[in-house]
């Protein structure tokens, strides 16, 4: 019998994900693995139980997490699930670590050895494994469509015999992964596309995907890349640059798509509700940042708001569970790429070479040591120290410089 892979329906309520897909039951067999999928863990994402063993896995229970060597997971586990898990177990998943220091100490001591897919360093090699460019893309795209949803008027021109009808004007915040998705997904939806950002490096990908870029371009903004591609916070002259130029432009757009992130920082506040009352009644603003602080003022995690001058402003959770069953196939293909390459195939056994770039920028606990350095420390911290670093500062800091695009359209932009 090979080494098994376990892979477990997701059990917060709120997460129709999951780890695998058929297509990598099939291959991770191939590996040497024998692959148990507990029953229903597919069910949130369209994948029935059946899908899973014609890939050749087997359907198990809960209780099939003990026997496993490797647990593959959306969301990191809960102090019930690794109780189930046997020490020395390789768990990957999105763990989310920052500011949840006792839920990376419990992982230490139940002796997993715990990788936490949001760290892949973002270079080449590890494309195929970048969670969060494959989980963003599709909220880019989910972004629109909820927007779309919301509104109640058709997206593109339409001239008919009995009259035209205008194209919706679409403003598009914050362009990494997601926002370059979301201009691609609202251009293929007829509307009229503008984008802002505070990287000069996003101007020609918004023009080549048929967008108008607008932004303040003094030489603060040309030097706002950091090293590793992303966004440092803005001074405060800047902010309030920022704010009359795209104040004027807001009051007269449609729809404004928040997606606007910095490593380390809370989400840059981008639309004060001065902005929302001054759009017009049945416009709507989709929030993407509103789980890491919001890009919006008045925008609510989990909800979808009337302002009293009938404005919008959606404010969905886990915006890619709102495509599970894409999310879940491209995520369970990124976790299948990883685990790829921590196999002996000659072996068929699992062989983690604890010195390779992608196990080092990843592994956050390991025989009963919590071993990345970001949090080792953290960990020894009394609880009162605040984490202060949210979500992706520990992505930034353990990237190295993303490879420069030569093409400006994002993977998965038609
Ligand atoms: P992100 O999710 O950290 O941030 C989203 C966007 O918000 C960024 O474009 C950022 O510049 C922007 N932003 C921050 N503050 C703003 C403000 N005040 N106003 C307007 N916009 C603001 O970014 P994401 O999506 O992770 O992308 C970061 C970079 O990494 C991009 O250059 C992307 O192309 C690159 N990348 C490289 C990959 C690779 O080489 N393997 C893979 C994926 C992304």
């Amino acid at each position: 019998m090979g080494q098994i892979v376990f892979i477990p329906r997701e059990l917060d309520p709120n997460e129709p994900r999951v780890a695998a897909s058929p297509e990598t039951v099939k291959r991770l067999a191939g590996l040497g693995f024998d692959v148990i999928v507990e029953k229903d863990a597919g069910f949130g994402s369209r994948i029935p139980d059946q899908d899973f063993t014609a890939a050749g896995g087997a359907i198990g229970a809960a209780a099939d997490a003990k026997k496993a060597d490797v647990v593959l997971k959306v969301r990191r586990p809960t102090d019930a699930e690794l109780k189930g898990y046997k020490s020395g177990a390789v768990v990957i998943a999105i763990m989310d670590p920052y500011g949840n220091d006792a839920a990376v100490a419990a992982m230490a001591k139940a002796g997993i050895t715990a990788f936490s897919m949001e760290f892949m360093p973002r270079i080449t090699r590890a494309q195929s494994m970048d969670v969060l460019s494959s989980q963003a893309n599709l909220a880019g795209y989910q972004a629109v469509i909820d927007a779309a949803a919301e509104y109640d008027r058709a997206l593109p021109m339409m001239m008919t015999a009995a009259g035209t009808v205008p194209a919706a004007k679409i403003f598009i915040m914050g362009v990494g992964v997601a926002g370059l998705q979301a201009i691609a997904t609202a251009r293929r939806l007829g509307a009229v596309v503008t984008a802002t950002d505070v990287r000069p490096a996003v101007k020609e990908q918004v023009q080549s995907l048929g967008a108008k870029f607008l932004a303040v371009e003094d030489e603060e903004f040309k030097a706002a890349e950091t090293a590793g591609g992303y966004a440092k916070e803005m001074s405060k002259e800047y902010q309030a640059k920022q704010a009359a130029l795209t104040a004027e432009h807001i009051a007269k757009q449609d729809i404004v798509i928040t997606t606007a992130l910095i490593p380390g920082r809370p989400a840059p506040k981008l639309v004060s509700a001065a902005m929302v009352a001054s759009m017009k009644p049945g416009s709507v603003i989709v929030d993407l940042a509103v789980e890491r602080g919001g890009n919006v003022e008045g925008a609510v995690p989990g909800k979808v708001v009337t302002t009293e001058n009938g404005v919008k402003i959606v404010g969905h959770l886990n915006v890619p569970g709102r495509v599970a069953a894409s999310a879940s196939l491209l995520y369970a293909k990124n976790l299948y790429a990883f685990l790829e390459t921590m196999v002996d195939k000659a072996a068929k056994q699992l062989a983690i070479r604890r010195d390779d770039d992608l196990v080092k920028a990843t592994m956050l606990t390991d025989a009963g040591q919590v071993v990345h350095p970001n949090f080792a420390k953290a960990v020894e911290q009394p609880r009162t120290e605040p984490a202060a670093i949210p979500a992706t500062s520990m992505v930034a800091d353990a990237r190295p410089a993303p490879k420069k695009k030569s093409a400006a359209k994002p993977k998965g932009t038609a």
